[in-house]
């Protein structure tokens, strides 16, 4: 399959350009026939998956493709509520072949032993939880710490090799090898293997996830067979070095004590996935990298200028680019997804490429954006029971490669070329990246320290405060009593990132990081927000109010949407309270603009007080019902619900008071009719009224933290400063488990068995608590 487009700009790929800008999805497509067309080997999906499944997150979310014989998932929250439940969604097909073995190639594979078994990927619970967490050590941070040397010197190597030539295919001079020799490393697999290694593990892929010709099959089962015994034969080695280091030789040790869990069938059948696992995910994430960071050169030169952007970088390519577009599961039972009645056995492609640009979840998906501070949320190494074990090993090289590259070759550019890629459902990324540059200006001819790192990565997600993009205040206003207008723009003037009503942003000014709603005109290249002055608060706002002028440079995050208008509403009653004026009149905004029908109902201590009246009253006066408190005039909040039409929808932002009397309004009315605006920071899933504080002794360093209502034990250990490894943060992945001294525990997560509850010894901090309230001790 050859890419050609080099553009950013996502079109129909059927041709029908209305697709492209359309509002609510293409137009023109019908769902049924574009379902019936639906194939995966080759056309749009192969050119680009997310954008192939553009009319499908719109229109059809859940669809059969007869032609593939398989449920296709295109929407973000579907994807993850599948990965979330692996009983019911049983991962058992993942490594199945997507193309039915011929007869012809059953045979030859048969006549090499060739018995692929369940490995970790596609293992039922609870057999794969147990072995999983049986294997699990030498994936956590602190473990891989120590690879980070490893890696840069290996990175190193393959730079010195080209650095001096002007031109070079990075997957041929790098980014093939280097995870080829980083994963045998970390497996304790001889680097002298990697030769007959490289010849294997495309074979499994076209095996797995292809559509090999007949002629094909047969080529292919002869390697994957030769793949298999050569497995075999690499484990036969290792046995023979009982002490030697690395995951798969610490795996044949577990074998040997505990071989009902971790079964001979695991260790033959993962010694092969493995290398596929590890290697060409890493390979393929690493050129995707690549591709999309020089087609888009602002992002390239910034992270060139501030290597500190590299962590959020690599996830936001992981999020556009991923290397994994797809992966698979199996009903279990009879089940309905996103209304869609699912039979028993129905085998779903999870399309994660197509999630990860699901605007749905990530404000103006497709767009790259390197600043994006939810791209971490990308499922491209899949969520829940089965999460990649390996994420932090594939961030860490792809995050050293970028450093390594941006430090040495500033001034890389792609050559003209056109793209190949190895057609399949899952696996995706170009097989040469030419790129090339002027050897005169490799910075380490003239500046001798160019040659060393800037900077280290610590292993994980990417942290936080590295997350946001420059910008400028243009403008400061007064816009009511007490109430400031910003106008924000790009510190270098390019256009800020394109939202939707209801999003917000957070400014990162001196010491404190506030939340405020947008209000400007979406189609702006800048934003606009309105602060209100809380005299009472806890000095965010009055440090805004006193020190920021025209022309100050701060520090920005977002857009991210929290508070999504569900446009297709037959009725919208829109609800501001005070300064919660700014979300809801972007939103009256986008409904007048879209010609739904809608209320706006606006209330204030004084007109004064009430930011936008002109232009609420000049853009929205047929529809607007304002109520200053200082005229005697006040919302009439049970009316307002009790003449609320069918399906019609109330969205509201206010003070506290007003939104709790909304909520008790609306208890008895369908799930779905009241929105309001919560500026959550983490997605605890915590109600603080049905919680209680309990304190953690951490024997090891005597340290007490004292868990809140409205926190997790995890978090607690992490705020107290102490690392803690964790993935899904919902009890699912077996991540954050540590081991309980003294206490009784609140078991809340999906990995401990009953018996290991009963025993009391350890716990899963991101979900389970102290029963009681009462004091626990960790070691
Ligand atoms: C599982 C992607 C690198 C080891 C997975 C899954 C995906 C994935 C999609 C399945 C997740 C699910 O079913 O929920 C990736 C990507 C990588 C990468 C995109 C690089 C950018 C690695 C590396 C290693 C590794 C470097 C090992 C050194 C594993 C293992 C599993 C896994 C052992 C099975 C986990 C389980 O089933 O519990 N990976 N992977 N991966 N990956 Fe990775
Ligand atoms: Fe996944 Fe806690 S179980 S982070």
């Amino acid at each position: 399959m050859v890419d050609q487009t080099e553009s950013n700009d996502k079109g129909c790929p059927f041709g029908t350009a209305a697709s492209a800008g359309a509002e609510h999805g293409c137009p023109v497509t019908d769902p049924t026939a574009m379902a019936e067309a639906f194939d995966a080997f080759e056309g749009p999906y192969q050119l680009d998956p997310a954008e192939a499944l553009r009319w499908s997150r719109d229109q059809l979310p859940v669809f059969y493709a007869p032609k593939l014989g398989y449920w296709v998932v295109s929407r973000y929250d579907d994807i993850k509520a599948v990965f979330r439940d692996p009983i019911l969604f049983s991962p058992r097909n993942v490594l199945e072949k997507i193309t039915p073995a011929t007869s012809e190639a059953q045979e030859i594979l048969k006549g090499y032993d060739y018995a692929m078994a369940r490995t970790m990927v596609n293992e039922d619970e609870p057999a794969h939880m147990e072995r999983r967490r049986a294997l699990l050590d030498h994936f956590m941070p602190e473990n891989l710490e120590q690879q980070q040397d490893m890696i840069r010197r290996l990175t190193r190597e393959k730079i010195d090799a080209f650095i001096d030539s002007g031109r070079v295919d990075l997957i041929d001079g790098m980014l093939y090898e280097v995870p080829l020799l980083v994963a045998l490393h970390f497996l304790g697999v001889p680097e002298d293997e990697i030769a007959t290694l490289k010849t294997f593990s495309v074979a499994h892929s076209v095996n797995t996830w292809g559509k090999p010709s007949d002629q094909k099959q047969i080529e292919v089962a002869h390697d994957v067979g030769r793949f298999w015994q050569y497995a075999g034969e690499i484990i036969e080695k290792m046995r023979a070095e009982p002490e030697g280091t690395g995951w798969m030789h610490h795996t044949i040790r577990m074998n040997a004590e505990i071989p009902e869990v971790v079964t001979d069938s695991y260790v033959h059948s993962m010694m092969m996935a493995i290398i596929v696992a590890a290697h060409e995910t890493t390979s393929l994430a690493s050129a995707n990298m690549f591709k999309t960071l020089l087609t888009h050169p602002d992002a390239w030169n910034d992270i060139c200028a501030d290597p500190s952007l590299i962590p959020n970088a690599v996830e936001e390519c992981l999020r556009y680019a991923g290397s994994i577009v797809a992966w698979r599961r199996q009903t279990t039972a009879p089940t309905t997804l996103n209304d869609v009645d699912l039979p028993k056995g129905a085998k779903l492609l999870i399309v994660q490429a197509s999630g990860n640009q699901d605007e749905r979840h990530f404000e103006a998906a497709d767009t790259f954006d390197i600043y994006r501070d939810n791209a971490v949320d990308h499922l491209t190494f899949g969520y829940g029971a089965h999460q990649c074990m390996g994420k932090n090993i594939g961030r860490m090289e792809m995050r050293i490669f970028l450093e390594e590259v941006t430090r040495r070759l500033p001034h890389l550019r792609l050559s003209e070329q056109e793209f190949d890629y190895l057609p399949n459902t899952s696996f995706r990324g170009p097989d040469e990246l030419w790129v090339e540059w002027e050897p005169v200006q490799n910075p380490e001819r003239t500046n001798p320290n160019a040659i060393h790192p800037r900077r280290t990565f610590a292993v994980g997600p990417p942290a936080r405060r590295d997350i946001a993009r420059k910008v400028r205040i243009a403008e400061v206003r007064q816009e009511a009593d007490g109430i400031l207008g910003l106008t924000i723009e790009d510190a270098q003037g390019r256009p800020l990132p394109k939202w939707t009503a209801g999003s917000h942003i957070e400014l990162c000014v001196g010491a404190y990081d506030r939340k405020y709603s947008l209000c400007g005109a979406p189609e702006d290249d800048s934003y606009r927000v309105a602060i209100l002055r809380e005299e009472l608060g806890r000095g965010g706002s009055r440090h805004i109010h006193e020190t920021l002028c025209a022309g100050a440079e701060i520090r920005m995050r977002g857009p991210s949407n929290l508070f999504k208008l569900d446009e297709t509403a037959p009725h919208v009653v829109l609800i501001a309270g005070g300064i919660g004026i700014t979300p809801i009149l972007a939103m009256a905004d986008r409904l007048k603009a879209l010609g739904q029908s809608y209320a706006l109902h606006y209330a204030g201590r004084s007109k004064s007080t009430m930011a936008f009246l002109d232009r609420v009253t000049r853009d929205h006066g047929a529809r607007l019902s304002l109520y200053a408190g200082n005229e005697g005039d006040r919302m009439d909040l049970p009316d307002m619900v009790a003449g609320l039409e069918d399906a019609a929808q109330i969205y509201a932002c206010g003070p506290k008071g007003l939104l709790n009397a909304l909520e008790t309004l609306t208890k008895d009315l369908p799930e779905g009719t009241f929105h309001f605006e919560h500026f959550s920071t983490s997605a605890t899933g915590i109600d603080p009224e049905d919680e209680q504080a309990f304190e953690a002794e951490l024997t090891e360093s005597g340290l007490v933290v004292k868990v809140g209502t409205d926190t997790t034990l995890l978090d607690a250990i992490m705020a107290a400063g102490i690392d803690v490894a964790c993935d899904c943060r919902e009890g699912l992945c077996g991540s954050c488990e540590v081991a309980v001294v003294e206490g009784e525990i609140d078991h809340r997560d999906m990995v401990l068995t009953r018996a290991e509850r009963a025993e009391s010894n350890r716990m899963m901090t991101c979900c389970s608590r102290s029963k009681n309230g009462t004091r626990i001790k960790l070691a």
